[in-house]
């Protein structure tokens, strides 16, 4: 068993943060968020990786190099123009063909058991298998509907409101056999959800669905962006990063200096090299990147301060995603639910 995770797409929904980095590799809680979808795939005992990439590559071949330090081997599977979620898929077939496969869209975070899902697949011999969870506004997304035995009957990409007649959809997960591959025209700009699906409905080709009813959450915004961390820190994952975990789940890196009157509530990460001067609270759910400074008496809470980010003085930040080396000034105010991209001033 192989994998192949997508990691082409823009992300355009999480600008500006995604502006200098691409969706897959933002921080998530200390480290890349794809660390969390390779830890997911070691864990069901799969080592060989490929990522279909195609927008910033060097960005994430810096990031993941050769896996070893991840104990997997990663192929980079690279496409000079978008090729579509299916396209991406056949781009990647050289790195696995004669293999049953597991498909990833780079973007989603959940513990769906793999393992499991594999089981179920091969038992049913299915040719594709899709990963599906409820969700309370399926309208986003691609509504999947199944039989009794769990064979898919119908497939509906993102539908119109009265075409909604489920609440199951499509969790971005698959297991594909290798004759699947054979249904995607090579070099062409190709959808999973648009038409390999479909096709492999109208063809009759044996297509199930595992419901999975655990955690699922798709990173495509940055409110979803935001609320993940507060799910990793509520402990639906482990806290990846190299932290010490001190008392309460405060979650500390190497070289952090705390000035006198410092209030620290946790669960919160602060991370290697921050400054925090006098009288200031880091408060339940923030997360501080490495060498962020937060001023005398300023509050953070519930917010992601990425790398390198600089507050002054008496400023309040909730629900705030703060990227790359913003600048917060002393007594201004940044309303909950903003999101600042790399280096943005106040
Ligand atoms: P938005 O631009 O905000 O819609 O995000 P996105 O570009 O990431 O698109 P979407 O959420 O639909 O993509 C789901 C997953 O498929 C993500 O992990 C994308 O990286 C990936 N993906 C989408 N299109 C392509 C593509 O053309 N090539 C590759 N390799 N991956 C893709």
């Amino acid at each position: 068993m192989k994998a192949i995770i997508l990691v082409g797409g823009q992300g355009i929904r999480m600008r500006p943060l995604t502006n200098h980095i691409p969706k897959n590799i933002v921080p998530l809680c200390g480290v890349p968020f794809l660390t969390y979808q390779v830890e997911a795939l070691r864990k069901a005992g799969i080592r060989e990786i490929v990522f279909s990439i195609g927008y910033r590559p060097q960005d994430i071949k810096k990031v993941f190099r050769s896996g070893s330090h991840l104990g997997v081997k990663i192929h980079y599977a690279l496409e000079s123009h978008p090729l579509g979620t299916a396209g991406a898929i056949k781009n990647a077939e050289k790195f696995v063909k004669g293999s049953s496969t597991v498909v990833f869209n780079g973007d989603i975070l959940t513990d769906i058991p793999l393992s499991t899902m594999i089981k179920l697949h091969k038992k049913k011999k299915h040719w594709a298998t899709l990963g599906l969870v409820r969700v309370e506004d399926p309208m986003a997304y691609g509504l999947v509907l199944l039989d009794a035995k769990n064979n898919i009957t119908k497939f509906l990409e993102k539908p119109a409101a009265e075409e909604v007649v489920t609440d199951t959809i499509n969790a971005g997960v698959y297991v594909f056999e290798p004759q699947v591959f054979d249904l995607i025209p090579e070099g062409v700009n190709y959808s999973a959800e648009r038409a390999l699906f479909p096709h492999l409905l109208k063809d009759h080709h044996p297509f199930g669905g595992y419901v999975w009813e655990g955690y699922w959450q798709d990173i495509g915004t940055p409110k979803k962006y935001l609320t993940s961390h507060w799910d990793v820190l509520n402990g639906v994952f482990p806290v990846h990063a190299k932290l010490e975990q001190k008392h309460n789940h405060i979650y500390m890196g190497k070289n952090i200096k705390l000035g006198k009157g410092v209030l620290i509530k946790g669960p919160v990460i602060i991370e290697d090299g921050c400054v925090i001067h006098e009288d200031a609270r880091i408060l339940p759910y923030a997360v501080l990147g490495k060498n962020c400074v937060i001023g005398r008496k300023s509050i953070v809470s519930r917010s992601v301060l990425w790398e390198g980010v600089q507050v002054g003085e008496h400023v309040n930040l909730d629900e705030v995603v703060l990227g790359r080396h913003c600048s917060i000034s002393s007594h201004s105010r940044v309303g909950a639910g903003s999101v600042l991209g790399d280096r943005a001033r106040v």
